[in-house]
């Protein structure tokens, strides 16, 4: 079901920092940071030849990125995403194997403007996975 690797999501106490990091240790293309309010995060893509890399930092008051870096203070890796090609029907297959939807399990509009899903964990090797319809 799963496709392409989508994006490698990485929470950073400190955007510009990563972002230096990426450009200048790694040589890789970065973007400008990215402010997504409805999503409490501000990004800043890292572009690869064959997928790309999400820096995360926390953006106002009760961002889902705060909590993981309260506890991850020098950042790390958030979740992973995989594209699928219907998100309906990938909901119906995690329903159906029992795997844990965060949420109320149905597809929400993600940081991308397409419909994803976020899965438990616990259900998937300790990784938090995004389900992004491609
Ligand atoms: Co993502």
């Amino acid at each position: 079901m799963i496709g392409k690797l989508n994006h490698v999501a990485i929470a950073v106490p400190d955007l510009q920092a990563a972002a230096a990091i990426y450009r200048d240790t790694l040589g890789a293309c970065v973007s400008e940071p990215l402010e997504l309010p409805e999503h409490g995060v501000v990004t800043i893509f890292v572009e690869l030849p064959n997928t790309k890399i999400e820096l995360l930092h926390p953006m106002g008051e009760g961002s889902p990125i705060a909590k993981f870096l309260a506890s991850n203070p020098i950042g790390g890796m958030h979740h992973i995403c995989y594209e699928v090609a219907d998100i309906e029907v990938a909901a119906a297959k995690m329903q159906e194997s029992g795997a844990r939807v965060l949420g109320d399990g149905s597809p929400k509009i993600g940081a991308h403007n397409k419909p994803v899903l976020f899965l438990h964990p616990k259900d998937f090797c300790g990784t938090l996975v995004e389900l992004e319809q491609a």
